[in-house]
């Protein structure tokens, strides 16, 4: 299954428009790399995954800051509680291939949750 953006996932922000289909790119080229059984490579793609969600999720919450957005407390609950999925499912990685069901989990379901779902509730406020 690979990640493909639409207009309807836009929040309405650029940047973090921007951002989020770079964060379903780098989750087709984790799926590619499992794909592939390629463990090594699955790893560098997860760090990535990591990182880059890191700075995502930093950007987001600054941005609801300045405008005031109520949501702004669930956002961060969600946005910790993901980096620790993840920091979980990177350790488990590191001996491993994981699990095909644990990576459509944290990778593929919950980025588009994220986005279809609880982002896009906080677009009225960024307006
Ligand atoms: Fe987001
Ligand atoms: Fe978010």
């Amino acid at each position: 299954m690979t990640l493909v953006w639409k207009d309807e996932y836009s929040v309405g922000n650029a940047e973090l428009d921007a951002q989020h289909r770079k964060l379903m790119e780098i989750c087709n080229r984790a799926q590619a790399s499992l794909a592939q059984s390629d463990a090594g490579d699955l790893h560098l793609i997860l760090n990535e995954l990591a990182e880059y969600a890191k700075y995502h999720f930093r950007t987001e919450e600054r941005l609801l800051e300045e405008c005031g957005c109520p949501l702004l407390d669930g956002q961060r609950a969600g946005h910790m509680a993901y980096e620790e999925q993840l920091v979980e499912l990177m350790l488990e990685a590191t001996s491993s291939l994981p699990d095909k069901a644990a990576i459509h989990r944290h990778v593929y379901d919950w980025w588009m949750h994220h986005i279809l779902g609880s982002d896009r509730q906080y677009a009225p406020y960024l307006k």
